[in-house]
């Protein structure tokens, strides 16, 4: 299934919380879970770290990892706990994520990511997907990444979310990676023309829905990470302008009201009200008296009566 729009795993930021934030944004949009090492799915508490809510689908979930014996395990896990799609992060480069030999720097070891996918692949009915760049360092930006994609797709990948800048692994933090290498959109559309078979998603830089469709003529998928996270808002346009779904009206205290029962049901469960709020921040951004609104919702604390304040808190702000 091709999912034309996505919002981007994104590590502390897309949770569960968020995700269940997200969907009441957008229902047809694809979330993503944040990036969980194979070894800590196969081997963790699985309960506590693959928990989320139904209503969070369609979810996909990413994970990191090389051992195809313990990507194929992760695979099966999750397809018992519900995900909708897996997929393997292949554009991470922190120096951590390098040493334990996963994300970006696969993309310099294309078999090897190609044994991953056809042993997660043999252990899962579920589409198996791959996030990468355009590129590491040196990496020729032309050959090297139509060869990955070629050998990888060899494998059985047939979706392939690309994150149209170099990763620079020596130098630069995992945010400056996701700033200073220059974008090119244009390689990933060229990606696309190559390979007309596979389904290509654009990512990295994309901060409207009006962008969204215009890289919409040029390849399958759009996904947008930072920007729905800071002023998800976005997301709002996203069913009826991408999806040509019936235009509904949403506004914040609709949004906010609706969240009541799921705030109140993590709290029963012992959730931090804080662990939910804090994802809601961007719904302020532009705002009149938005830092007096980050502010209070910040001072919530569990050990008032959160639920309470946070009943005050619509009162107060949100008629
Ligand atoms: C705080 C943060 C955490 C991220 N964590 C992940 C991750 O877990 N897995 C991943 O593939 N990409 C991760 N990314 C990268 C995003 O998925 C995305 O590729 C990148 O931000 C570019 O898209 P954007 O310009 O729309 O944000 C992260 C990005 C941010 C800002």
């Amino acid at each position: 299934m091709i999912h034309k729009f996505s919002v981007a795993p994104m590590m502390d930021r897309t949770d569960r919380h968020c995700r269940y934030f997200h969907r009441k944004l957008t229902q047809r949009s694809l979330l993503y879970t944040e990036m969980l090492h194979c070894n800590a799915i196969v081997r963790g508490d699985k309960n506590n770290l693959l928990k989320y809510s139904p209503k969070e689908q369609p979810l996909a979930i990413q994970m990191g990892g090389s051992d195809p014996i313990l990507l194929s395990e992760a695979s099966e896990i999750s397809e018992e706990f519900g995900f909708s799609e897996i997929n393997l992060n292949i554009g991470c480069p922190s120096d951590k994520v390098q040493k334990g030999k996963f994300g970006a720097v696969l993309m310099k070891e294309p078999e090897l990511v190609a044994r991953c996918i056809k042993a997660m692949k043999n252990s899962t009915s579920l589409p198996v997907t791959v996030k990468c760049r355009i590129g590491v360092d040196e990496m020729e930006e032309n050959r090297h990444l139509d060869e990955f994609i070629e050998v990888v797709h060899q494998s059985g990948c047939e979706t392939f979310i690309v994150h149209a800048r170099k990763a620079w692994l020596q130098g630069l933090s995992p945010k400056d990676n996701r700033e200073i290498p220059p974008l090119n959109y244009k390689r990933v559309y060229k990606l696309k023309e190559k390979f007309p078979q596979l389904n290509v998603v654009i990512n990295g830089g994309i901060t409207s829905i009006d962008d969204s469709l215009e890289h919409l003529k040029y390849v399958d998928g759009v996904m947008i990470g930072r920007k729905a996270y800071d002023d998800p808002f976005i997301l709002t346009e996203v069913d009826n302008r991408i999806y040509d779904e019936e235009k509904t009206f949403v506004s914040l205290d609709k949004i906010l009201v609706s969240l009541l029962p799921y705030i109140k049901s993590e709290i029963g469960n012992g959730t931090k009200i804080t662990h939910i709020t804090k994802h809601l921040m961007g719904l302020f951004k532009g705002l009149n008296g938005a830092k007096d609104m980050r502010k209070h919702l910040v001072s919530i604390d569990n050990d008032l009566d959160p639920l309470n304040n946070f009943e005050f808190f619509l009162s107060k702000y949100v008629a």
